[in-house]
């Protein structure tokens, strides 16, 4: 079984489902490490709850990006982490952090991308008034919720929404699309190759309907 190391920052919804999936026999993945660079992120409670370690590396306790990124790179190592799933993590990381698991960093963001990245896509797309809006999980480069588009989910905006409405319906996709992505990705049925992804097994893999 192939082992995850996830980031979170926040409350982990995304990294129960991961948890969840990983308990299952036949997940062909592991969760062998949760690292939150925020000390309070319910999600550390998640990972202690399904007997996985988990740990704070908290940011604010490093003078330069790139020594939290090398501790950071360091923890999931050392713990035999190949593939890094970003679960509601709030930071960019680097190229030389990237290049450590080139190819096998994976993120998951509330919008149909590339509308909307960054912090808050629900209120943006509420904003700009959108009658589709989704998440979409993507290979993870230098950039903000920027990289190479595994696969989408697509929600309706319904009248009368407000972000937390909007975000419940998004997230229940977002629980469900995330596994099935990390289940292809550690199996091979998508890999990057030269900045772009492609699907050996045929052009069926990683949609989402
Ligand atoms: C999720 O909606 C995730 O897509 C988003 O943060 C939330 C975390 O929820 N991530 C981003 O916005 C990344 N740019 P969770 O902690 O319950 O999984």
């Amino acid at each position: 079984r192939a082992k995850l190391g996830v980031l979170v920052s926040g409350g982990g919804s995304n990294l129960q489902a991961l948890l969840d999936a990983c308990a299952r026999a036949d997940f062909p993945a592991e969760v062998a490490l949760v690292v939150s660079n925020v000390p309070t992120a319910f999600a550390l409670q998640r990972a202690r709850d399904a007997g996985v370690e988990a740990r704070v590396l908290d940011h604010k306790g490093f003078g330069a990006r790139a020594d939290f990124e090398r501790a950071l790179g360091d923890l999931l190592v050392d713990a035999g982490v190949e593939w890094v799933c970003l679960a509601g993590f709030m930071r960019l990381l680097g190229a030389d952090f990237l290049g450590r698991f080139a190819g096998r960093v994976l993120n998951i963001h509330p919008s149909l991308l590339p509308a909307f990245p960054g912090l808050h896509a629900q209120r943006q797309a509420l904003d700009k008034g959108v009658k589709v809006a989704g998440c979409t999980v993507h290979f993870v480069d230098a950039g903000m919720d920027t990289g190479p588009i595994i696969a989408q989910a697509a929600v309706p905006v319904l009248s009368g929404d407000d972000e937390a409405a909007l975000s419940a319906r998004i997230l229940k996709e977002e629980h469900r699309l995330y596994p099935l992505v990390v289940k292809l990705a550690v199996t091979g049925g998508v890999r990057l190759e030269g900045g772009r992804v492609v699907s050996p097994l045929g052009p069926a893999v990683g949609d989402s309907s």
